[in-house]
């Protein structure tokens, strides 16, 4: 558990399914309900260079972005309302690490089988530790849209949940991404809320 922060981990052992794009609007959306830090504990540094980038172009990021590592994590959280770690592909140690940080781990999966057996081996990975799934880049005019969505319900239960939030896929949000500060948020606010709500019947149930 994060101690006096909230910690939320967004972790899939997969590369390029939406991480970096949910930690950073995640972060500015939480930034209206409190103090934020992101912690960048992948060595490509995406996040680090997203907010350095929207700082050059005089819009920067309304929170700050610090690199991490699997001991920085363990030993050295910064203490803020909200701490979102982003984490690298692969790399075990950081994800170990990330994972027993976290209050929540926030997995974003794309919508066909192959991402979603991903999404179930990251499941398998976290062993037990809280996890929201969520279809990040989604099409809902596509099959695997509803089918997608119906086996991440069938997945929830016990400490895993399925947020009925899904992020569209839109040309904005990857205009945005690595350059510039979200001014839309295109559904995740409405994220933030609902693992907000997790996050409180956690404490409280
Ligand atoms: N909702 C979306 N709509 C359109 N494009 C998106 C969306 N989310 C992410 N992208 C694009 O997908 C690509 C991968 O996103 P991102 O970098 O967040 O993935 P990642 O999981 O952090 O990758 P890595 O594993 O390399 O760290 C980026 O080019 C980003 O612009
Ligand atoms: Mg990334």
């Amino acid at each position: 558990m994060g101690g006096m922060s909230t910690v939320i981990t967004v972790l899939n052992p997969k590369g390029g399914v939406s991480k970096t794009v949910t930690s950073i609007f995640v972060a500015t959306a939480l930034a209206r309900h409190g103090s934020v830090t992101v912690v960048d504990a992948d060595p490509q540094a995406s996040a680090t260079e997203w907010a350095f980038t929207a700082e050059d172009a005089g819009a920067p990021l309304p929170f700050e972005v610090v690199p991490g590592s699997a001991a920085t994590i363990r030993r050295a959280l910064p203490r803020c309302d909200f701490v979102i770690i982003d984490t690298p592909p692969g790399v075990a140690e950081v994800l170990d690490a990330a994972t027993e940080a976290a209050d929540i781990v926030l997995i974003p999966t794309m919508q066909s089988s192959l991402e979603l057996t991903r999404a179930w081996a990251a499941l398998d990975a976290i062993d037990g530790t809280a996890a929201a799934l969520f279809l990040a880049r989604a099409e809902t005019g596509s099959t695997t849209f509803g089918l997608s969505r119906a086996a991440l319900q069938e997945a929830a239960g016990g400490s895993v949940y399925a947020l009925e939030t899904f992020i569209p896929k839109r040309e904005a949000i990857r205009q945005v991404a690595g350059v510039s500060c979200p001014t839309a948020l295109h559904g995740y606010d409405a994220l933030v809320d609902e693992v907000l709500a997790i996050l409180e019947r956690q404490q409280h149930g």
